[in-house]
């Protein structure tokens, strides 16, 4: 059965900083793809005119991507504006007009979440809802029990398949990739669990601050941010099982599964930190105690990962920036002095650069059989045409393909498990910019061996063999 495409969007939030950086590039891009020629509806509370949104998306494009004169001329026709508050009934009509043949929106909520149920509701009031499919940006909610009261507002006007529930991290193709080098490497299958890796560590490492985005980030802070959505995505890619088929909903119900296998972590398990100067920056309350750091540990429970420690850390202001994944090896019974070997690892890079790569022991310069660390590396080079995240995510949406998309029991199961950590449960401890974190997360949250740190690209290798990819 094939899913009817939307045949409008229509975006709330259209004035805001999201659209400014990644939707209007989004759409350009999926313009000149040939993947958008339905209207597109910007709906904000700006006191503007069509013009002006018109220049908006025209200084969006030159600040972030660029402008391709045929594209955004085409962009330019499909646009439309409404101007409303989102509590007044009023904008909802004129919004229905704007609709007007159009048979199956796309409602693209880019607004913050406390203003997703009166939307919702006077989408269904105003019948915009029918046949519509709705796209939420994230935080889904900002605890368990807001994240139910969201998913019971979103399934009274809509049903789960026309939800889709935005985690860009899953348009991402290295977060996709991981799947594929796991479940296309025969290889791979062999080493990837308990057996053989002793711990898996992820790291979400920034090197700037919180950007001007005070007021919202003091009321969200890292664990919210990224680690309960980006960063356990990620976590899921890692450790799900195959699934038994490639469609949407048996991929979901293996990363529904991981989520199951983790038990709610606990204090102990947890290090927040936040970089010294974070509370004079403008939004940000003087006596805050908002992370901006989090490292933390947990385990899947599942037959192939029981015992196997997973760590995850994020945070503003470190070193670099970075997402990379390294699953460490049990060292082997060795004919060398094992103090002389380094652990094996696996580590996938995501951003900024993209590769695969492989640590392992080699013999040293020299007679004598003693091993030295060598890196093995796959990288790869994004083409100059492909898709970012944004651009990916919508782009289903639109076509009704949910693969990328956070399920009802998904998003529920990913707050129950950071739960009782959340609200300054824990201590915050204060780190210096430009370091890995409070020194507190080398005494409590470290994997065996050590956190391996991301390195800028280039200083990485050791003794790396480079192979294209
Ligand atoms: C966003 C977070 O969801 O993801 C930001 O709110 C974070 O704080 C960003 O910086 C990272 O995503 P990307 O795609 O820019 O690496």
């Amino acid at each position: 059965m094939t899913t009817p495409h939307s045949d409008a969007l229509v975006f709330f939030g259209a004035t805001g900083d999201l659209a400014y950086k990644k939707i209007f590039p989004a759409l350009q891009s999926m313009i000149k793809r040939g993947h958008l020629g339905a209207p597109v509806i910007g709906v904000a509370k700006a006191g503007w005119n069509l013009d002006q949104f018109r220049a908006r998306a025209l200084d969006s494009l030159e600040k972030h991507g660029g402008v391709d004169p045929a594209a955004f001329e085409k962009l330019n026709s499909l646009l439309r504006y409404v101007d409303g508050d989102y509590a007044d009934s009023a904008t909802f009509e004129a919004l229905r007009k704007e609709i007007n043949v159009a048979q199956r929106p796309a409602h693209y909520l880019a607004i913050p979440p406390a203003l997703f149920g009166s939307v919702v509701e006077k989408l269904a009031h105003s019948g915009c809802h029918t046949n519509a499919r709705v796209i939420v940006e994230k935080p889904f909610g900002d605890d368990l029990d807001s994240a139910r009261k969201l998913n019971q507002i979103l399934l009274g006007a809509f049903d789960e398949t026309a939800i889709f529930r935005i985690d860009h991290y899953l348009g991402k193709r290295p977060v996709r990739s991981i799947l594929v080098f796991r479940f296309a490497n025969a290889f791979a299958e062999a080493f990837w669990n308990r057996h053989y890796i002793e711990s898996v560590q992820i790291t979400m490492a920034e090197d700037f601050g919180i950007q001007g985005r005070g007021a919202f980030y003091d009321g969200t802070g890292t664990i919210r941010d990224v680690i309960q959505n980006h960063l356990f995505q990620v976590l899921c890619n890692l450790a799900m099982e195959p699934p038994v088929r490639t469609d949407s909903e048996s991929i979901r119900d293996e990363k529904v599964k991981v989520l199951k296998a983790i038990a709610p972590i606990e204090a102990k398990d947890v290090v927040r930190g936040q970089f010294r100067g974070y509370r004079k920056e403008r939004g940000v309350a003087a006596d805050s105690r908002t992370e901006t750091f989090a490292a933390l540990r947990l385990e899947v429970n599942s037959w192939r990962w029981k015992g196997v420690p997973f760590y995850i850390r994020a945070g503003k202001c470190l070193p670099l920036t970075s997402t990379e994944v390294v699953g460490r090896f049990r060292k082997p019974p060795s004919v060398i002095r094992e103090s002389a070997l380094s652990p094996n690892y696996l580590r996938f890079r995501i951003n900024p650069e993209v590769h695969i790569a492989l640590g392992m022991n080699v013999m040293s310069q020299g007679e004598q059989m003693i091993g030295e660390l060598s890196e093995m590396l796959a990288s790869h080079h994004p083409r100059a045409d492909e898709m970012d995240a944004y651009e990916r995510v919508l782009g289903d949406a639109m076509a009704g393909d949910p693969t990328l998309f956070a399920r009802e029991d998904y998003v529920e199961e990913a707050w129950r498990i950071v739960d009782p950590v959340l609200n300054n449960a824990t201590p915050v401890y204060e780190y210096d910019a430009n370091t890995w974190g409070p020194d507190e997360v080398e005494k409590r949250v470290t994997p065996a061996g050590g956190w391996q740190n991301p390195t800028v690209i280039g200083r990485e290798a050791v003794g790396g063999v480079s192979t294209a990819a």
